[in-house]
């Protein structure tokens, strides 16, 4: 495949599918784990704080492209409960980043028709950043087009256990008879109650882990990794990343659906 011409990291500018991509073998949804900021800064002499500031444009390249190229859902890890271990000049830097991010951007997320969600326990957060996620909520929640997820101050594990604990209160109170609890009802107490779980998990930086991400809704998810460290993830990044998905067959436990049963017992 040809490299694009480098991508601008405007996100109003279009960005066009490569053609070696197969349109109707898209991820519905696309789940990412954007790490090596830090690296990405030390490699230049810069204070990791510029990684992330970088990190924001790969972001906003890779969201336009995921838009324009017919996928449903984007998930991104922004912040994770762990990371309030960093130093407190990065957290106040990432929570700063967020606000101004998301402020600066919102008219242009409306106008795109982005429905943009954060995902996470969010009470921990600043109350400004708090007040400008819900009006960003609200504000886009009609739009039609892209379903952006930011994950902040989410853990899996966490998520796991603010499910478990709704759904033991509907029981105590009698809403609920605990052997109706399904995968479906358990899943809609979690932050992505209504979202496909995601086709497709990218990680950046060459780390191999899940780090405590969507630990659930991955369960079938295809892994892409790449050593690109995030913020020079780009649309070619990207589209390596889905080449690589269309590429797989998806079994979710059972048999090639495009083999015969036979085929598949011949060993
Ligand atoms: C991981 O790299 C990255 C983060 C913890 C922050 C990611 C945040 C952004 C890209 C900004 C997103 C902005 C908005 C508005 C959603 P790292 O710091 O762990 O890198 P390292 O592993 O090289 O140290």
């Amino acid at each position: 495949m040809s490299r694009p011409a480098a991508m601008t990291s405007s996100f109003s500018r279009v960005c066009p599918c490569p053609k070696d991509l197969d349109p109707l073998r898209m991820p519905e949804h696309v789940a990412i784990i954007m790490d090596g900021n830090g690296r990405w800064a030390k490699a230049r002499g810069l204070p990791r704080v510029m990684g992330h500031r970088a990190g924001v444009e790969a972001l906003k390249t890779t969201l336009r492209c995921c838009s324009s190229w017919g996928i449903s859902a984007l998930t991104v890890y922004a912040f994770s409960t762990e990371n309030w271990s960093r130093p407190g000049e990065e957290v106040n830097f990432l929570m700063t980043l967020f606000e101004r991010v998301l402020q600066r951007e919102l008219e242009t997320l409306q106008q795109e028709q982005v429905r943009i969600r954060f995902l996470g326990d969010l009470e921990a957060l600043p109350t400004r950043l708090q007040d400008l996620i819900s009006k960003s909520a609200q504000l886009t929640a009609d739009n039609t087009g892209i379903n952006f997820n930011v994950c902040t101050n989410y853990g899996g594990r966490r998520e796991l256990v603010l499910a478990a604990q709704r759904l033991a209160e509907k029981s105590v109170q009698g809403d609920l008879d605990p052997a109706l609890i399904d995968e479906n009802v358990f899943a809609s107490e979690l932050f992505t109650a209504n979202e496909a779980d995601p086709d497709l998990l990218i990680r950046t930086s060459g780390e191999r882990r899940i780090s405590n991400f969507l630990l659930w809704q991955l369960a079938y998810a295809e892994i892409h990794v790449t050593d690109i460290l995030w913020p020079d993830f780009d649309s070619y990044a990207l589209a390596q990343a889905l080449l690589d998905y269309q590429s797989r067959r998806r079994r979710f436990g059972g048999l090639d659906s495009n083999r015969s049963n036979q085929e598949e017992l011949n060993f």
